[in-house]
């Protein structure tokens, strides 16, 4: 018995032939009338069942299109929790990058489309990964040199990896640089500046954010304020300048609005804080006495300068 979405599609088509039929026996039946009246009935329902089908068809299309999408979305979730599982302390690490990657490049007005390209590339971006021994990716200390030169294979295990997927081409390229550096001494190319994709760029910042922030075996979690301080002294060396500056405001907005204590970076919001401190017409939150005294202590430190502005010509 053939599947109802089957039975539907022979229904349609047959109701779409008989009329069809209807409409052209009325047609030629006018045209040998001397005084035609049923002619313009027979051209409305012409009209009416080529509309039908050019409907039915391109929405059939747009299904098959929209299924691609999920399906390509699924397999993107699945490499990334492979990622995930595969390294155990960066657990999550895939989806938190993902998302500040998404933030940022919104916060930096860049269109919707670049958005979604870049967090795609985030998401991803450790893929090569997967290719790494484990005796090295779970090893707790530092590593070997000859350790370190196999790790810096990733990028390009991970462009690689993706090289049969249509569409990713660009996506391939923000992977494959992620771990360049903005004064030329990253790898795997060596690029610097503007030559590295802002993709890759963007995604350095967030990878670091977020790795400083929820620490690794061989290091502790480090609060925001401290995090804000290593950002500013890579500025320039690792990260681009002007993306660090927009960074640290992107930031600083996400603190300010309550999502996360400046001083230890736990999550925060304004219905659960009893600790709220207004300073220069800003609202600050946290989530103990001893945070809001550390911040007081060291604010005039870690505050932003007032408007540090992206260039535009990165873009
Ligand atoms: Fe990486």
């Amino acid at each position: 018995m053939p599947p109802p979405s089957s039975l539907s599609r022979t229904a349609v088509i047959g109701f779409t032939v008989v009329i069809t039929l209807i409409g052209i026996a009325l047609f030629q039946a006018e045209f040998a009338n001397p005084h035609p009246r049923l002619l313009p009935l027979g051209v409305l329902i012409i009209i009416v069942v080529a509309f039908v089908a050019l409907e039915r068809k391109y929405r059939n299309e747009l299904n098959r299109q929209q299924e691609k999408i999920e399906r390509l979305m699924g397999i993107k979730v699945v490499l990334a929790s492979l990622i995930d599982m595969k390294d155990p302390y960066t657990e999550g690490h895939s989806r938190n990058v993902r998302d500040l990657t998404f933030e940022f490049s919104n916060f930096l007005g860049l269109p919707l489309e670049a958005c979604e390209e870049h967090a795609t590339a985030a998401e991803l971006h450790d893929i090569g990964k997967i290719g790494l021994p484990d005796a090295i990716l779970k090893k707790a200390g530092s590593l070997q040199d000859e350790e370190y030169t196999e790790v810096k294979v990733h990028p390009r295990l991970g462009a690689e990896a993706l090289k049969t997927l249509r569409g990713f081409e660009s996506i391939r390229n923000i992977i494959l640089h992620h771990h360049e550096r903005y004064d030329g001494t990253g790898y795997p190319d060596g690029l610097a500046g503007d030559c590295i994709p802002l993709g890759s760029r963007i995604i350095a910042l967030a990878d670091s954010y977020d790795a400083m922030l929820h620490g690794r075996e061989y290091r502790a979690p480090m609060s925001i304020m401290e995090i804000i301080s290593a950002l500013q002294a890579q500025a320039g060396k690792q990260f681009d300048p002007d993306l660090t500056s927009a960074f640290l405001k992107f930031l600083h907005h996400g603190v300010r609005s309550g999502t996360r204590d400046p001083v230890c970076g736990m999550p925060v919001s304004a219905e659960d804080s009893d600790f709220v401190l207004e300073k220069d017409g800003h609202k600050w939150l946290f989530c103990s006495e001893t945070c809001m005294q550390e911040f007081q202590r060291h604010s005039s430190k870690y505050l932003l300068k007032p408007e540090a502005q992206h260039s535009d010509s990165k873009n």
